[in-house]
């Protein structure tokens, strides 16, 4: 039997699946590092520890796996998007990593926007500056940490930095690279522009590669250390959104993925790079060859819900929680929830606002407070899903996978509300899938990474919309909407008493 090893490095922990040549997943071992919060706003982890716990993984995972090491074929990356790596002249790390959920750099967006302006960003990047992204990070070094910013030689992301460590090549692969706001996304190479108008030194713009291109073999150390063999091939892998499409089967136009995780996001395949969306939803390269793709985000998801069980809910466990939600009518018995828990990205990039329960009343239960936040957090994600609409792109299937995908009920509810298809996979993995899907394809196992998902990706059941809920959601959508417009001014006010 021949395998891969996808290997998923989130913000929580890194996740690390072995694959075999039919995709069924054979053995799996996750490890966790912390997150560094200094400050509020403020998230920071050392590459260090991501490193550590690859190797440590990787290790148990060969310890657990009772075929020869030489069977192993490939290996490939998934990994969290935007976070700033920084390397000196001998590629040792400057400073610890700051992270995609950091968002201390709104004065770094602005002065993106002053310098590069808001058009030409968009016309090159695709994509608004949001705090979240590398390139105000970078600026916030800067502007805060000129000793360490004059000692850069490079900067890579969280993934690309683990890479580089079990391969001794350092580089960074195009789907994530569209994470810096540096890339000319459709061109795929680093823009000179803005680059320029914000005078950063060119040589820390590492080498550009596809994500299924091969780096090279483990290094002879890492071989020792993990007992993988020495002859592994490294493949480069992709941004964790990315991965997760692949893993999902999100390969050609049409195809579109909801995914509930800590935050959630809408996903659709793209073939061209020609198409202006106006910032409204992230415009990103595909891990796919030459592929894009659309998202917008959510960010609290999963989150507006473990948030909601730990506060109100402590003493059940989640099944418990959402067991009589489906005893609950459509509309939650007039309750509305709001999941800006932490401000959200799409459509409304706020980081100020905050989340609402509306229409609350004295005949509301425990049960119908659960219902209203899976009903708000797939609210949210449809106006994704309608900007997509809006812009001409045909929704009506979706692969749900994450949280979103675990409970029947909810599955239904994304049917109902996204008025589409909604597909539940059998084995999902996500982001680790698609990076060992990477690896087998640039392996040469199959032709294609499409050839691939039609070997390694297993439709489970099918849910389809119910015409009289589609339409009672759809009303219930446009007040849902009106929300977020009545209690912006409301929560500016109340920044004064917070924390
Ligand atoms: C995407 C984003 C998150 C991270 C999570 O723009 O910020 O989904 O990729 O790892």
């Amino acid at each position: 039997m021949k395998y891969v090893v996808g290997v998923d490095l989130g913000t929580s922990s890194v996740k690390i699946l072995l694959v075999n040549q039919h995709g069924e997943v054979t053995e799996e071992v996750s490890k966790s590092y912390p997150l560094i919060r200094k400050q509020t706003g403020y998230s920071e982890q050392d590459p260090n520890e991501w490193v550590e716990q690859t190797i440590e993984g990787l290790t148990d995972l060969l310890k657990k796996f009772d075929g020869n090491p030489e069977e192993i074929e490939g290996i490939s990356f998934s990994g969290q998007m935007h976070g700033l790596v920084l390397l000196d002249d001998h590629n040792k790390i400057l400073r610890n990593a700051i992270l995609w959920n950091d968002t201390r750099t709104t004065r770094e967006c602005q002065e993106i926007y002053e310098r590069v302006g808001e058009e030409q960003l968009l016309d090159v990047a695709k994509n608004r500056a949001l705090e979240g992204f590398t390139l105000p990070k970078l600026l916030w070094v800067k502007n805060n940490e000129p000793e360490i910013y004059r000692q850069i030689n490079t900067f890579v992301l969280p993934k690309d930095y683990v890479r580089y460590m079990l391969t001794g090549k350092l580089h960074m692969e195009y789907s994530d690279a569209a994470g810096t706001l540096l890339l000319d996304v459709k061109k795929k190479r680093w823009s000179e522009q803005v680059g320029e108008l914000l005078d950063l030194d060119p040589k820390i713009f590492p080498p550009l590669i596809d994500s299924h291109d091969e780096v090279g073999t483990i290094t002879g150390e890492i071989a020792k250390a993990t007992g993988l063999h020495p002859a592994t091939r490294v493949f480069a892998g992709g941004a964790d959104n990315a991965c997760g499409a692949i893993g999902s089967g999100i390969l050609e136009e049409g195809k579109t993925l909801a995914s509930i995780g800590t935050s959630g996001v809408v996903l659709s395949y793209e073939a061209s790079g020609d198409k202006d969306f106006n910032g409204k939803v992230h415009y990103f390269n595909h891990s796919a060859p030459d592929a894009f793709y659309t998202m917008g985000v959510t960010l609290a998801a999963g989150y507006s819900l473990s948030w909601f069980k730990d506060v109100f809910a402590k003493d059940i466990d989640f099944d418990q929680l959402l067991a009589e939600v489906n005893t609950v009518p459509v509309g939650s018995n007039g309750l509305i929830f709001t999941p800006y828990i932490v401000g959200e990205r799409t459509p409304h990039v706020d980081a100020n606002i905050r989340a609402s329960f509306i229409g609350m009343d004295a005949s509301h239960g425990i049960k119908h407070f659960a219902r209203a936040v899976l009903e708000g957090i797939t609210f949210s994600l449809n106006e994704s899903v309608e900007i997509f609409r809006e812009n001409g792109k045909r929704i009506d299937t979706i692969v749900s996978i994450g949280g979103g995908a675990k409970n029947e009920t909810w599955l239904q509810m994304q049917a109902d509300i996204f008025d589409a298809t909604i597909v539940k996979l059998s084995s999902e993995q996500g982001p680790g899938m698609g990076a060992a899907m990477l690896a087998a394809y640039g392996c040469g196992w199959f032709e294609s990474l499409n050839e691939c998902a039609g070997e390694f990706l297993k439709e489970d059941k099918v849910y389809t919309p119910i015409s009289e809920n589609v339409e009672k959601y759809s009303r219930l959508f446009t007040i849902y909407k009106e929300v977020y417009h009545n209690t912006s001014s409301l929560n500016e006010r109340l920044m004064d008493y917070r924390q």
